[in-house]
């Protein structure tokens, strides 16, 4: 049976061409990182920054690599006004008359590499604002339901991408010639699961409300809930985020008290905001556990967010568990 390319999947979930044509040069890059991950040690690039190789040669880590050859390419895109992604302090500026900010996460689960655990790509797609420069953090700063596009690449077993431009999300799968194959056209999150995601070692920072939640799950049968639970850690998002579009689940990265500032240790314009982005068009929902991500109004690039996404029945238990909490605590909290 003939499977459709990426281009050609494209033509019918975007009429903006120049969109698609990102899209496209951001699925490259992800194929070439994919290459190199593949052959791992081989390359000597799994090295610490500053080590140098038998030739002695700088070897640079992976997040490194990633991220100079997604800045690379984008820049080299006439639509492209900026990026910025969390390999780089300040975002960069492109072309200043293009129409397209990109944000990403070169390198997702980059402590997973050495062991050959799965790890991905998140990328995110803005409209440079009128007036606005691509070079300045300010023309980021949009609430993530102005995305036109988002998207991850995940390298498993399979390379895949799953993509959306806000209709629904299609999945790919990356072939030996290096083309990415339409193999799901919609993917869709149960409404219903039994399996939860979230690293448990840090019971004893979160928040009361997270800490009950938890508890029900863990207290299956013989608990309020009546049912068994089971949990994945993965510890790379895109993996765990990836198991949850796919056959349904909660995946979550709480507020916790462990530094008061720090609202999560998620980033949300480059982590949080495409995928509660997929999320939401796989059928999902994508919360702070006290409002919607996509409503927030981020005020820095690297900005941090609590993080609760995944099934929607399972979702709203979460949000129903976390109501005692008032608003009021909620924002003093920066949650
Ligand atoms: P990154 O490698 O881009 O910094 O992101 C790592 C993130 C995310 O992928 C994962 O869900 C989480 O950190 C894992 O955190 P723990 O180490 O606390 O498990
Ligand atoms: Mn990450
Ligand atoms: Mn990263």
């Amino acid at each position: 049976m003939p499977t459709a390319n990426l281009t050609e999947t494209l033509k019918n979930y975007t009429k903006d061409a120049q969109l698609a044509e990102l899209i496209e040069e951001i699925a490259d890059c992800c194929e070439q990182i994919s290459a190199r991950l593949k052959l791992g040690a081989l390359t000597g690039i799994l090295g610490a920054l500053e080590d140098t190789n038998v030739q002695g040669e700088t070897q640079k880590e992976l997040d490194v690599i990633a991220n100079d050859l997604l800045k690379e390419a984008l820049l080299a895109i006439p639509s492209v006004a900026g990026i910025a992604s969390e390999e780089e302090d300040l975002p960069v500026g492109g072309n200043p008359e293009g129409r397209f900010l990109v944000l990403f996460d070169p390198l997702d689960g980059s402590s997973n590499i050495d062991v050959n655990v799965s790890v991905g790509t998140i990328f995110s797609v803005l409209e440079l604002p009128e007036g606005a420069n691509g070079g300045e953090e300010s023309a980021y700063l949009q609430s993530g339901r102005k995305q036109l596009a988002a998207g991850y690449a995940l390298y498993g077993p399979s390379t895949t991408l799953s993509l959306t431009t806000g209709k629904g999300v299609q999945q790919f799968a990356l072939n030996n010639s290096g083309e990415f194959l339409l193999i799901t056209e919609a993917m869709n999150i149960p409404a219903d699961t039994k399996e939860f995601s979230i690293n448990m070692s840090n019971q004893r920072f979160w928040q009361p409300e997270m800490q009950n939640y938890i508890g029900e799950l863990l207290a299956g049968e013989t608990g309020s809930r009546n049912k068994n639970f089971n949990m994945r850690w993965i510890a790379s998002m895109v993996a765990d985020v990836h198991r949850v579009l796919t056959r349904g689940g909660i995946f979550t990265y709480p507020w916790d008290n462990r530094e008061p500032n720090k609202p999560g240790k998620l980033r949300l314009m480059y982590e949080g905001n495409p995928m509660s982005l997929l999320v939401e068009q796989a059928g999902g929902l994508a919360t702070t556990c006290f409002g919607n991500i996509l409503d927030i109004e981020p005020t820095k690039i690297h900005q941090r967010v609590a993080v609760a996404l995944g099934s929607k029945n399972e979702i709203s238990m979460l949000l129903a568990a976390h109501q005692p909490a008032s608003a009021s605590k909620a924002a003093e909290l920066n949650r």
